[in-house]
C-alpha cells in the first residue's frame, strides 16, 4: 500500500486517461467544478488501451497515478474506461488515497434511467471482455438484461472528427443492430469518446432510447465527494496543467473538439 501524507483541500485533482479521450470528462469537470485546479495525463505514447491485457492496463495505470503523485494530487480520476473497468479495484488497494473511476457513476445512473431493465453497455474490447459494467449493473438491479457491445471503431472515428457523416452512421448502425434488436430504454456510453458519436447513436438507436454518457455521471460523484469528505477547494484556483507521453500538438490539436475549450499549454513528459 502507498500511501500520501496528508489531503488537503487546496491540492489539484489528477486525471489519466489513454490519450485524448479523457478530455470529455475534464471537460464535465471542469464545468462543475470551475475552482479546482486539476492536472491532465493522456498516456498518448501507449494508447488504445482498449485492446491490451489486463496485465499491461494494469501496469500503465499504476504508471499513471504515480506521475500524478508527485504533484502531491488529493484525489485521482481514472477517465479512462478501460482502466477503470480493469484497473481500478487494483489501484484502490495499492494506493491510499481517494482514486474514482468511471464504471460505478455510468452503471448506477443507467439503473436509474431505465425502466424496463434492458440495458446497453458500448465500450472498447477490453471494457466489455472485463464485464465490469455489466457485473455492477447487476449488483444494483439481478433483473437487468445487458447487452454489451464492443465498438473499436468509434475511437478513431472520433479523433478523425468524422462524427456525423456517412461513415459514422454506417458503423453505428452495423455495431448496434444487434442492440437495437433487443430493444434497450437505456444505452450507456462507456467509452470516453463516445459522447462525440451521441448523435448518430442516438439517431440509430431512435428517440425513445435513453443515452447515458459516464463523463457527466463522473463528475458529479466526484463533486458530492469532494463535498462530503471537506476536501472541496477552500480558495478558488480554476487552473489546470496538462501532460502527454507524446504528441503534445496533436493532443493540443484534436483535444480542443474533446474539451470543447481552448488547451494552451501541453508538456511532454516521460513516465519511466
Ligand atoms: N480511453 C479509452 C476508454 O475510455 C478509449 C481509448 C483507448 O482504447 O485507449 O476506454
Amino acid at each position: 500500500m502507498i500511501s500520501i501524507p496528508a489531503i488537503k483541500p487546496n491540492r489539484p485533482i489528477g486525471v489519466f486517461d489513454s490519450g485524448i479521450g479523457g478530455l470529455t470528462v475534464l471537460k464535465e469537470l471542469v464545468e462543475l467544478l470551475p475552482g479546482e485546479e486539476m492536472i491532465y495525463l493522456g498516456d498518448t505514447a501507449r494508447v488504445p488501451y482498449g485492446v491490451r491485457s489486463p496485465e499491461i492496463i494494469v501496469r500503465y495505470s499504476e504508471e499513471n497515478v504515480l506521475f500524478l503523485m508527485n504533484f502531491g494530487v488529493k484525489l485521482i480520476v481514472v477517465a479512462c474506461n478501460t482502466s477503470s473497468a480493469i484497473a481500478l479495484p487494483k489501484l484502490q488497494k495499492k494506493f491510499s488515497f481517494p482514486i474514482l473511476g468511471v464504471v460505478e457513476a455510468g452503471a448506477r445512473a443507467a439503473v436509474e434511467t431505465s425502466r424496463s431493465g434492458r440495458i446497453g453497455v458500448l465500450g472498447t474490447e477490453a471494457t466489455v471482455r472485463s464485464g465490469a459494467y455489466s457485473k455492477y449493473i447487476l449488483s444494483l438491479n439481478p433483473r437487468a438484461r445487458v447487452t454489451s457491445v464492443p465498438c473499436p471503431l468509434f475511437v478513431p472515428l472520433a479523433e478523425e472528427g468524422w462524427v456525423g457523416d456517412k461513415v459514422a452512421r454506417l458503423t453505428a448502425e452495423h455495431y448496434l443492430r444487434d442492440l437495437k434488436a433487443r430493444t434497450p430504454d437505456t444505452v450507456l456510453l462507456g467509452c470516453t469518446h463516445y459522447p462525440l458519436l451521441k448523435g448518430v447513436i442516438q439517431e440509430v438507436m431512435g428517440k425513445k432510447t435513453r443515452l447515458i454518457d459516464s463523463a457527466v455521471e463522473t463528475a458529479q460523484e466526484v463533486k458530492e465527494l469532494l463535498d462530503r469528505t471537506g476536501l472541496a477547494r477552500e480558495k478558488d484556483s480554476g487552473r489546470l496543467r496538462f501532460y502527454v507521453t507524446d504528441n503534445p500538438e496533436k493532443f493540443r490539436r484534436v483535444g480542443q473538439r474533446f474539451f470543447q475549450r481552448d488547451i494552451p499549454k501541453v508538456s511532454k513528459v516521460s513516465l519511466r
